[in-house]
């Protein structure tokens, strides 16, 4: 089964995207800088202290990932700007 990395999964798109990935059966990863209690009831594995804005967390996910293989990452992280 594949193996799903999904960055901002702590709630929002990417908490939803967590709990359809689980339901079909796909290994999830949930990558946030901070789980929230939805998140962690979902059961999903989590891998917290991650800003995407700061290059430093590269070296910190990397080393929580170790020699997993990732799938498919889905960079959900993020905020919407304000259109002008
Ligand atoms: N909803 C829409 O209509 C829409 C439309 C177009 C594009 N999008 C994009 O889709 C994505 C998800 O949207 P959403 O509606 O689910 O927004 P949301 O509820 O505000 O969720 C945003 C997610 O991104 C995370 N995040 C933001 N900045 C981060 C950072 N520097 N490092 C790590 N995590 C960060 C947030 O985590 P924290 O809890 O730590 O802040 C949260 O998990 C965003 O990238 C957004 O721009 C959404």
């Amino acid at each position: 089964m594949p193996t799903i990395a999904i960055t901002g999964s702590n709630h929002g798109i990417g908490l939803k995207l967590c709990r359809q990935f689980l339901a079909q059966g796909d290994d999830v990863i949930g990558i946030c800088r901070e789980a929230t209690d939805a998140m962690t009831a979902l059961g999903v594995e989590a891998i917290t202290g991650i800003d995407v804005s700061d290059d430093g967390c590269v070296a910190t996910l990397q080393n929580a990932l170790g020699n997993r293989l990732i799938d498919v990452l889905i960079n959900n992280a993020g905020i919407m700007g304000r259109e002008t």
